[in-house]
């Protein structure tokens, strides 16, 4: 009996979704491969990285609505009040949550709002030299040059808010003792048996609507690039 609640007890509750573990790791080689090829000016590379963010991102917006309960905007959306509560307490150790945090919806938010931005800028942008954007066409070369401008200040932006949301796991595992990382990997977490009643609760969606999904972002982004 003791065994059996121990064993209960040891058991991960499963938080997070495939398809969102699988944008998550998509994304960020997807992001890293933009920001290398980018700075060593292999323009086509870059091109269809960049491609690959704008349509993950569109997927994702899609997921926020449709997804499971972990991956759904409007449970995750958080409050200026809570924002501020997480903050104030974040020195406080051990307090595991399913899903993201208040500190991380608002940089989720903060993340997918740049990560959709700044591909889409880059659509009209042009190197001054060969490589234009599949949208710089539609736009002056006055207008391209200036969104050029913009999707490299978005850039800079967004590599640092990246930098930063690495920074801010590690820290969450190395000071705060609360191991995110693995859960992103696995989907499953360690919760003690409340929270576990809570994850015990939540809502998870077939992974063939995400496929439906990504096939409604790709067909998207399709028609706005072709
Ligand atoms: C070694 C690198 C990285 C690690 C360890 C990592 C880890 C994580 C973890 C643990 C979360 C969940 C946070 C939470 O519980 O609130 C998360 C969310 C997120 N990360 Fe990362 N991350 C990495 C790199 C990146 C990169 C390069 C990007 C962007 C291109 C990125 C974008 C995001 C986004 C958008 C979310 C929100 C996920 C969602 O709700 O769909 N991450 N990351």
């Amino acid at each position: 009996m003791d065994k059996k609640t121990a064993s209960d007890n040891n058991e991960k509750s499963r938080i997070w979704d495939l398809p969102t573990r699988c944008f998550h790791w998509v994304l960020a080689i997807c992001f890293v491969g933009a920001v290398v090829s980018g700075d060593n000016g292999f323009m086509q590379v870059h091109l269809i990285f960049g491609i690959s963010i704008f349509t993950l991102v569109l997927f994702r917006l899609m997921w926020g609505f449709c997804g499971s309960d972990s991956s759904k905007f409007k449970k995750f959306l958080p409050k200026a009040k809570d924002i501020w509560c997480c903050l104030i307490n974040i020195r406080q150790k051990n307090k595991p949550h399913i899903g993201h945090d208040a500190l991380g919806g608002f940089a989720t938010c903060v993340m997918v709002v740049m990560l959709f931005v700044t591909p889409a800028l880059g659509m009209f942008a042009n190197d001054d030299i060969l490589f234009e954007g599949p949208l710089a066409e539609l736009v002056s070369q006055q207008a391209s040059n200036y969104l050029s401008f913009l999707h490299e200040i978005a850039a800079k932006a967004t590599l640092i808010l990246i930098g930063v949301h690495i920074a801010a796991v590690l820290f969450y595992w190395s000071y705060k003792k609360d191991n995110i990382i693995t859960p992103m990997i696995t989907g499953r977490k360690a919760l003690p048996p409340l929270l576990k009643k809570q994850a015990s609760q939540m809502r998870f969606v077939s992974s063939k609507i995400a496929i439906m999904c990504l096939i409604g972002a790709m067909v998207i982004a399709g028609i706005i690039l072709v």
